[in-house]
């Protein structure tokens, strides 16, 4: 196969999207829906809510993305669609629907690991030399990554125990401020300056793992202390925003620090990185960016990628993305793929 137009559906958690991608034209289109809102009473996300709300859309999303690619499924030599890992409700309904596509039209299947598809997502737009170090930052994933090759990544470090997307849920959750945290953590930092009030512990762990339930613990005895939050009711006992504004400034200030820390330290321990691309849904985070901008990537002399924003969160152009490197390298999967 030459020319190759492909069809990519992600549901691993939950989004429902979908997306065409060709070996010319490249990203042709991509459509997705978020059910952030029926998920935001609960804090977080609940699998059952995502997966029926999933066999609902996923047509619809899929015909989007034909229809704005200016495609019919007969011009789909190939099927992507994400496996592993996620939600297995919500897994187990893009798959079956790429699985029905691809079989009743005699189309080829790939099958792609989620966390590849973060890891080439800065790809997308970008042409980033080899080798590469890529920090994953997202709900449920937080990995430093040398990738060397398209498809070629080894993880040099992985979370010890919540993903930095988790941590900033967790924490807002605390605040009451609403899910998903990130954003409005941000929000919330940047009405005070991005100031650092609190001094939270940094991560003290001398080699590259990382770990965020010490500071989601700093933050919640920190307002133990101070008297606002009851421990036997597990409730914020005030609506002081200065308060909320200055433990998600702090906040902020300590989760950057701790990027850049471990970001510095693997780019000391090999020194042939070309480039490093921040990826995941935290890449969002502008403060974030900046601070690896300057106090990494100016500071080691070589470039920093990001995806749009649209890219950094679970999205199916990355799934599109390692789906056609995989297809023109005729890396197949057989109709009756697993799902994990
Ligand atoms: O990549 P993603 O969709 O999740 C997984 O694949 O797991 O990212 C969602 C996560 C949420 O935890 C959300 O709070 C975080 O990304 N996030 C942010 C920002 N925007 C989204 N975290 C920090 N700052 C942001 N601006
Ligand atoms: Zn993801």
């Amino acid at each position: 196969m030459n020319n190759i137009t492909l069809l990519a559906i992600e549901t691993s958690c939950d989004e429902v999207a979908a997306a065409i991608y060709n070996t010319e034209k490249k990203l042709l289109s991509h459509a997705m829906f978020s059910q952030t809102e029926y998920h935001k009473h609960f804090g977080g996300v609940v699998p059952e809510i995502a997966s029926r709300s999933h066999i609902v859309k996923i047509n619809g999303i899929v015909s989007e993305a034909l229809e704005k690619s200016g495609k019919s499924l007969a011009d789909i030599d190939v099927v992507a669609v994400t496996s592993k890992p996620g939600l297995l409700g919500s897994l187990l309904i893009g798959v079956s629907f790429a699985k029905a596509i691809a079989g009743s039209t005699d189309k080829k299947l790939i099958a792609v690991d989620h966390l590849e598809g973060h890891a080439f997502s800065a790809c997308i737009e970008n042409d980033i030399p080899f080798p590469f170090l890529c920090m994953t930052a997202s709900g449920g994933h937080t990995s430093l990554y040398r990738v060397t090759d398209y498809g070629k990544f080894e993880t040099l470090a992985t979370t010890l125990d919540d993903a930095a997307g988790e941590a900033f849920d967790k924490v807002a959750k605390m605040l009451k401020l609403g899910y998903p945290g990130g954003p409005i953590i941000e929000k919330l930092a940047g009405e005070v300056g991005f100031e650092d009030f609190f001094d939270y512990p940094r991560n003290k762990l001398n080699d590259l793992m990382f770990s965020f339930s010490g500071l989601k613990t700093a933050v919640l005895y920190s307002l133990v202390k101070k008297g606002v939050y009851s421990m036997e009711q597990k409730t914020l006992l005030t609506d002081d925003m200065t308060l909320k504004k200055q433990v998600a400034s702090s906040f902020l200030n300590c989760v950057s620090d701790i990027f850049v820390s471990k970001i510095s330290k693997a780019l000391h321990e090999q020194r042939d990185y070309k480039a490093i691309a921040f990826v995941g849904g935290v890449a969002c985070n502008k403060f974030i960016r900046s601070q690896i901008q300057q106090k990494v990537a100016n500071k080691f002399n070589i470039p920093l990628f990001f995806p749009s924003p649209l890219f950094c969160t679970d999205n199916a152009a990355m799934i599109a993305f390692v789906g056609h490197y995989k297809a023109q390298r005729g890396e197949f999967s057989p109709l009756n793929f697993e799902v994990y």
